[in-house]
């Protein structure tokens, strides 16, 4: 059993690295792509997904509470859904449009760059979490599944939630 846990540990480790990998080469190898329709109502409807996906995890976290197994499994399907689809479409759109820089000064300028820095750093770290809490489920080691799922659970919750700052700190700022 233990064996079998570091086994999965390893691979969704290993499997995230090479997600992750393949999220840089995507996002520094397709600069300048061409599409035929607007990308422009892109970053709204990704700042849509990341309040999608961390109202999906509120709600998952509450059906756990409240016994709701069932539920909970639902809605953390479908919050990984949202993140899945926030991702293909953030690349999208950084694939067409490029990096936007952040127009803000100051005091703003510091705070953007702390959250930016943080989202990114977390998002590296929810991904091999979210693999290791949802194989465990999906294997019916809950007690694993737990143990892992109160780290996976908020740092994940972070990155949606940093996500939607985000964009709301590059409108403000009129980047
Ligand atoms: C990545 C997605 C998921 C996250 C972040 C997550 C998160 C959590 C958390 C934080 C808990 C512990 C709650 C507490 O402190 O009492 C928990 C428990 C649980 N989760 Fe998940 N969960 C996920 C996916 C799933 C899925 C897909 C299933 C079902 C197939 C599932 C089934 C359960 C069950 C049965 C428990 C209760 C375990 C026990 O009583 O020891 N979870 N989950």
């Amino acid at each position: 059993m233990a064996q079998e846990e570091t086994r999965l540990v390893r691979g969704s480790v290993a499997l995230a690295a090479l997600v992750f990998l393949g999220l840089l080469w995507l996002l520094y190898g397709f600069k300048g792509l061409k599409v035929d329709f607007d990308v422009t109502g892109l970053p709204s409807l990704n700042a849509g997904l990341n309040a999608a996906s961390a109202t999906c995890l509120g709600l998952g976290y509450w059906s756990i509470r409240t016994g709701h197994r069932r539920r909970h499994a639902a809605f953390m399907v479908t919050a990984m859904g949202f993140s899945a689809l926030f991702l293909a479409s953030y690349l999208l759109y950084h694939a067409v449009h490029g990096d936007t820089p952040f127009a803000g000064q100051g005091t703003i300028r510091g705070l953007y760059f702390t959250i930016l820095i943080t989202h990114i750093i977390a998002s590296a770290v929810a991904l091999p979490l979210v693999f290791i809490v949802v194989l465990h489920a999906a294997l019916r080691r809950f007690a694993v599944h737990r143990r892992y799922a109160r780290y996976a659970f908020p740092v994940w919750m972070y990155v949606s939630v940093t996500g939607v700052m985000i964009y709301a700190l590059l409108r403000s700022a009129g980047s």
